[in-house]
């Protein structure tokens, strides 16, 4: 199990080590609007990670290449459909997501 933290929501999921950033944050119930179904080409799903990047998958090829092209881009910053969780903690900030609630 691996404890996701979704901010500015607050909430906290036992997530899946294996499962993507994007299943494991559809699964804590806050509803995301994304065009390309997860495949890593509208960059809807993009948001910084805060605590645990480690934990993350490591950035590929095409990921960097797609957040190269979204406008306020920062170090912290992954598409959440290409990072696949590990076994530690993460902690998420969402941009643009709407709640689930
Ligand atoms: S869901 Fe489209 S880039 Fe991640």
């Amino acid at each position: 199990m691996t404890v996701l933290t979704i901010q500015p929501q607050g909430i906290t999921f036992a997530a899946t080590p294996g499962m993507s950033l994007l299943d494991a944050i559809k699964a804590a119930g806050v509803a995301l609007i994304t065009q390309c179904n997860g495949k890593g080409q509208c960059g809807a799903c993009h948001l910084f990670v805060q605590e645990g990047r480690k934990s993350l998958s490591k950035i590929q090829r095409a990921e960097n290449e797609k957040l190269d092209t979204i406008v306020g881009v920062g170090s912290k910053s992954r598409l959440a459909c290409q990072a696949v969780l590990g076994e530690e903690p993460v902690t998420v900030e969402l941009l643009g997501f709407k709640s689930g609630f």
